[in-house]
């Protein structure tokens, strides 16, 4: 049972969810169709922002799309190798129709309806990984595709109003890597109001609970903490890009 659980009040669930860790390394063995369908029959299953459903998964079966893909991603060969490979799409396309066909007018490109595909997709996703996971196989999610949006939505034919938030590959785990800790649920679960005055310490705190993590984890070891990792993580990525991307889709407009 992993160390994190406290309460006598848990579940296999739970157990479950505090095993997670990405896969990015697979046996040779297909998931089936049925397996397949029944995951994202369970990511249909989360909630969603007024129930408008805001997703799209395309599954990319194609080597030679799926190597495009990969090495848009920065060279991530897990892409190419993975059982399978889907891309989560926000999809607002489905809903403009609902608008125009209720006469409620096209859609404008408000950050609301962004922020709200982007949240029903997220959820939908981590729904299937979870349900993915509770059924023996792994998986990892690929930000790498926002590297190049574009080749994403010509390769797959997306339309507007629709944009690929992440990929995920999924399979039978050839590995299994440490768990790596989270924060302490104290620096997350904030008591009223924000304690801005922890936040200091508390990542420092980390920083070190984390540096000793990748110094004597079993394989990639390295000397960093989560500050280090962090800061390179979110400087590194602007993807500036991505602005002028979304707003020719029609999203992220006023
Ligand atoms: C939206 C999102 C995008 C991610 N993109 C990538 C990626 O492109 N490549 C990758 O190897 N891992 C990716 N990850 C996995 C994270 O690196 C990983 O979840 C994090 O380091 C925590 O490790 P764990 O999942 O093993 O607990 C992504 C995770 C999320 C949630």
């Amino acid at each position: 049972m992993p160390s994190e659980i406290f309460s006598q009040n848990t579940s296999k669930t739970i157990e479950l969810m505090l095993q997670h860790r990405s896969i990015r390394q697979f046996i040779d063995k297909e998931i089936s169709t049925l397996d397949l369908e029944q995951l994202i029959l369970a990511g249909q299953a989360a909630a969603s922002s007024s129930f408008i459903q805001a997703y799209s998964v395309i599954r990319v079966t194609d080597k030679d799309v799926r190597a495009q893909i990969a090495e848009a991603a920065g060279g991530q060969k897990w892409i190419n190798e993975a059982p399978e490979f889907l891309v989560y799409c926000a999809d607002l396309k489905r809903i403009e129709l609902a608008c125009i066909e209720q006469g409620e007018g096209k859609l404008e490109g408000h950050t609301e309806h962004f922020l709200a595909a982007t949240v029903d997709v997220a959820l939908f996703a981590q729904n299937v990984l979870l349900a993915a996971e509770s059924i023996g196989l792994g998986g990892v999610y690929i930000g790498g595709i926002r590297n190049n949006p574009q080749l994403l939505a010509d390769l797959l034919d997306l339309p507007d109003q629709v944009y690929p938030a992440f990929g995920m590959c999924l399979g039978w785990p050839a590995i299994d890597p440490e768990v790596k800790p989270r924060f302490p649920v104290a620096s997350v679960l904030h008591q009223e109001k924000y304690q801005i005055d922890n936040v200091e310490a508390d990542v420092a705190a980390y920083d070190d609970q984390m540096k000793e993590y990748y110094e004597s984890r079993d394989s990639n070891t390295r000397l960093s903490d989560w500050s280090t990792q962090t800061a390179k993580a979110v400087q590194l990525k602007k993807r500036e890009h991505m602005l002028d991307f979304l707003q020719q889709r029609g999203l992220l407009k006023c």
